[in-house]
């Protein structure tokens, strides 16, 4: 495999100094609990309406600004107010990215940014930036063939439900959507110079391609494995670039809602004719994913059980 010339599609935390203000946190904390597993309508929605996928393009290869917060569940990861990778929030106190975009030693230094628009500046008032209270990355994750490139990162308060934060909808196991289906790509990343504005959020259309397409020799030549897909264009032009690494790859559902089906993971270069973006499949990971909410959110049960069996031992 092409190792050297794979483009994680992580950007390079070149600045590690400076100061770490604390600005737009929401101090409130009060979050309607979700069920398990996802089953009410709120997932998915936007406040404020995205630009219309069809519009013909203009960081993000390829694409167009978004309109601002129309993508209420497109995080960015952060160290030190440097952008390095994108996220996406599928759970009051969770948000999905890439395991190539977490590095050992770091974690506590990442701040997830809810809410935002711009890349380097604070959106007042509609920001939420959150620390990480713990990371989950999937124990076979494997950073030479970059399978299984999916992690989750629990965040040390829980995000505030606004007009500019949403958590998105999460796919079933058994969600397939057939080649050709358009998905919406969105990130900070780099746009090799095809934005009008790639200091602020970009969107992109990508159709999924066919897995055996992808796979043959003249594309990515056997380089994708189960827990994949492809998108994108064969003659190019379109895709997601270093910054973009564990932003959402979003499907529109027959009931108006978009859905989380990939994560950006990995490409050869950007945007090069036979040479889609390569995305983590969801649906692979689905039960992954719930059983890692379930076994935190279990975590405290035995430890209040003896609380409370030790304040009635006390009382009694
Ligand atoms: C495709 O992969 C095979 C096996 O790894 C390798 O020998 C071949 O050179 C590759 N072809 C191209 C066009 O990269
Ligand atoms: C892609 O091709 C390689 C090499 O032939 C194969 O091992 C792998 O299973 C294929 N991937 C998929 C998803 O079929
Ligand atoms: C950037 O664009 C140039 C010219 O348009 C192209 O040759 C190059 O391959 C592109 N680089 C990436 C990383 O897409």
């Amino acid at each position: 495999m092409l190792i050297n010339d794979v483009t994680v599609l992580v950007a390079v935390v070149t600045s590690m100094l400076g100061e770490s203000p604390l600005y737009g946190v929401n101090p409130c904390c009060v979050v309607r609990l979700l069920p398990s597993r996802q089953t009410t309508a709120s997932c998915g929605i936007q406040a404020i309406t995205p630009r219309a996928p069809a519009d013909p393009s203009t960081a993000i290869v390829g694409g167009v600004p978004a309109n601002p917060h129309s993508w209420p569940w497109a995080a960015q990861l952060k160290i030190q107010d440097y952008h390095f990778c994108g996220a996406t929030l599928i759970h009051p106190e969770w948000v999905l990215t890439a395991a190539h975009c977490i590095s050992e030693g770091y974690s506590s230094e990442i701040q997830v940014h809810l809410g935002s628009h711009w890349m380097n500046e604070i959106d007042f008032g509609k920001e939420q930036q959150i620390g990480v209270g713990s990371v989950v990355q999937h124990e076979f994750y494997d950073s030479t063939t970059l399978e299984n490139d999916i992690a989750m990162l629990k965040l040390a308060e829980p995000a505030t439900s606004t007009d500019y934060v949403n958590i998105a909808c999460l796919p079933d196991s058994t969600t397939y959507y057939n080649p050709g289906t358009e998905g919406v790509v969105v990130g900070w990343g780099e746009d090799n110079g095809t934005s009008v504005d790639n200091t602020v959020l970009n969107q992109v259309v990508v159709p999924v391609i066919d897995v055996d397409i992808c796979n043959n020799t003249q594309t990515m030549n056997g380089t994708i494995e189960d827990g994949m897909f492809c998108a994108g264009y064969a003659e190019g032009g379109k895709d997601s670039c270093q910054g973009d690494s564990g932003g959402p790859y979003q499907v529109l559902r027959g009931d108006g809602a978009w859905e989380l089906y990939g994560v950006v993971s990995w490409g050869f270069g950007c945007a090069e004719p036979n040479s889609p973006g390569v995305y983590t499949h969801v649906p692979t990971y689905i039960d992954w994913i719930y059983e890692n909410i379930a076994a935190s959110s279990n975590v405290n049960v035995p430890s209040l059980l003896m609380l409370s069996v030790m304040i009635v031992w006390q009382f009694w």
